[in-house]
């Protein structure tokens, strides 16, 4: 495994930030077991990252000085420890995508167009809900605390399915996945508390919540699936084969790690729900003594 992990920080929060430094420049051009299609699959979910990560440290970041948070220590804790983490995960998918790239499939591409969909969206979204009293800082924590239910709950699936954890051949990407599993775990709180301690638990935060949960699924299946389509398309791979084998391990019910998700993800629209209630200590107990984190 390329990488050197430097556990520089915890103060006071209750996860530490990791400095990583993976070397992917030993990656094979298909890792995930030879597969063109998962390959490129988990390529299109890699760029997301950039920018989506961005999105989630800019979100809080707007917020973490509002009266109703601003001297509540042990969250401002959280918070820095969440940034530090989602700053890290940042660096090493843009690491991994330039890596890609050298490969010739296009991912800078992806990752502009993520920042398009993303910023147009996030606009979109706060005019339609500004006639409601909902303003934009509101709707962008709101996608924070939905895409980081989404991370949590795929992060969660891949450290319990070993049917994608087989396929994971090279050492780097795959301790590279696992080791930003186990940390959007660690801190899938994190937003949702702000969201909660700044805008309740009435109505409309609970309503907006929901809305922003569906809106992101559509926007992030619509965005990561033309990603997949592309770079198969331009690798002269766009066949049923690629397509089958990312059936079989993203959204069949047998062995998909989307599939997977559905209770986890459905559990999001209750109206007590809080991240912690998807217990995941003991899972991230065990990985992070397999990974030595
Ligand atoms: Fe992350
Ligand atoms: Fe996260």
């Amino acid at each position: 495994m390329n990488a050197k992990v430097n556990i520089s920080n915890r103060a006071g929060a209750s996860f530490p930030v990791r400095r990583m430094n993976f070397d992917f420049d030993q990656v094979p051009e298909y890792w995930m077991n030879g597969s063109v299609g998962l390959t490129h699959f988990m390529t299109g979910l890699s760029a997301l990252f950039p920018d989506g990560e961005k999105l989630f440290i800019d979100s809080v970041r707007a917020v973490r000085y509002h009266p109703a948070i601003k001297d509540n220590e042990e969250l401002q804790k959280e918070i820095s420890a969440f940034i530090g983490q989602e700053a890290m995960h940042t660096q090493e998918h843009v690491n991994f995508n330039a890596s890609a790239q050298k490969y010739g499939h296009d991912v800078a591409t992806l990752e502009r167009r993520t920042g398009v969909v993303i910023q147009t969206g996030r606009k979109l979204f706060a005019k339609l809900v500004k006639p409601f009293g909902m303003t934009q800082e509101m709707v962008d924590l709101t996608a924070t605390t939905a895409l980081e239910h989404f991370t949590a709950t795929i992060a969660s699936e891949l450290l319990r399915n070993p049917h994608i954890q087989a396929l994971m051949q090279d050492d780097t990407m795959s301790y590279m996945w696992l080791w930003h599993a186990v940390e959007e775990n660690e801190h899938k709180a994190v937003a949702y508390d702000v969201y909660e301690e700044i805008f309740g638990r009435g109505v409309k935060a609970y309503a907006l919540r929901n809305t922003a949960l569906v809106v992101a699924m559509v926007a992030i299946f619509l965005t990561q699936s033309s990603f997949v389509l592309k770079l198969l398309k331009d690798d002269g791979k766009l066949n049923l084969k690629e397509l089958g084998m990312i059936y079989t391990y993203a959204y069949s019910p047998s062995k998909g790690i989307i599939a997977g998700m559905a209770g986890e993800m459905l559990a999001y629209f209750k109206p007590r729900f809080h991240p912690n209630d998807l217990d995941t200590v003991q899972l991230l107990k065990d990985w992070k003594a397999k990974l030595g984190l």
